[in-house]
């Protein structure tokens, strides 16, 4: 049976009711947070629960729950659902009120927490390689915020989907990749460098991203973060996706364009190891 946190209680999932006139349901008023379950043990969760703080202050809105009393709930949910390898993921919502634009006074927060069970090591996706297609961006202009908002995301990788692809590149006006509908994106230049977009207001700055940046800088490799177009991105060395639900994803193809030799490459599997070596070693 699966256990799920939600204000304040550990219900069944059957038993865990949000009531419709939640902020969260009716104005996708509310953010939220994805932290990777390895070995039973959260990854980088610190960060995740940073940033989960950030997009709330950017909302103005309060957490119920203090940052430091989140991590031995997120723990005894791992605890009740035997969660080995997966994620949980966490939701903040301004609360339950009359439907009606501005914030609602003296109305807690509503929030909730689930796990998922996630093959994330051991993807076969993560061996063979990910096909991506490019989308159009049609978010908002604060993507730097977590928001339950995920409407333009839903629509990114549906499209992917129905190419028989695992993740859409969505693409602004400028005809720049701003990032995958839920993952960082990275390219690898012909002169190795690697590259991604700069973590401002366009994009969500990914945890996996700054963890992953961190540990190239550690192995003296080029790190740079700027715009590239679609164009570049098709002829790149190599191409890859970060997330807490994925780690380091190895991309093979764009739009049917083979990226590289259409197989992983040797830069992405480095990083993919040397993430999993540092998600393990780091867990807690
Ligand atoms: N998505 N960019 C977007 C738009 C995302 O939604 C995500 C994460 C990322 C990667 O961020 P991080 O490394 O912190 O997971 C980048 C999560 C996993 C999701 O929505 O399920």
């Amino acid at each position: 049976m699966r256990t799920v946190y939600l204000n304040g209680e550990f219900l069944p999932l059957s038993e865990a009711k949000l009531p419709i006139m939640d902020r969260g349901t009716t104005f996708g008023d509310g953010v939220y947070e994805v932290s990777s379950v390895l070995d039973g043990r959260l990854v980088d969760n610190d960060a995740h629960l940073a940033r989960l703080f950030r997009s709330l202050g950017e909302i103005r809105m309060g957490c119920p729950v203090a940052v430091e009393a989140i991590p031995p709930l997120q723990h005894e949910l791992i605890r009740r659902n035997d969660l080995i390898e997966g994620v949980v993921y966490i939701q903040v919502t301004r609360g339950t009120s009359e439907r009606d634009f501005p914030f609602p006074a003296h109305t807690p927060p509503n929030m909730f927490m689930f796990t998922q069970v996630k093959t994330i090591i051991d993807s076969p996706l993560a061996k063979s390689g990910a096909k991506v297609i490019s989308t159009d961006d049609l978010r908002w202009a604060r993507r730097d915020i977590k928001s339950t908002a995920l409407l333009a995301q839903v629509l990114a990788k549906q499209a992917a989907h129905e190419a028989g692809a695992y993740e859409a590149l969505m693409v602004g006006p400028d005809g720049t990749v701003t990032e995958g509908s839920s993952s960082s994106a990275f390219i690898l230049t012909g002169d190795r460098r690697i590259i991604t977009r700069k973590a401002d207001t366009s994009i969500l700055p990914g945890i996996t991203r700054k963890a992953v940046m961190a540990l190239a800088a550690e192995q003296d490799l080029v790190v740079v973060e700027r715009d590239y177009t679609l164009d570049e991105a098709k002829g790149a060395a190599e191409m890859f996706l970060t997330s807490a639900s994925s780690f380091v994803m190895p991309v093979i193809s764009l739009d049917g364009q083979t990226i590289g030799d259409g197989t992983p490459g040797p830069m992405t599997r480095r990083m993919r190891d040397l993430y999993i070596a540092f998600a393990r070693a780091s867990a807690s």
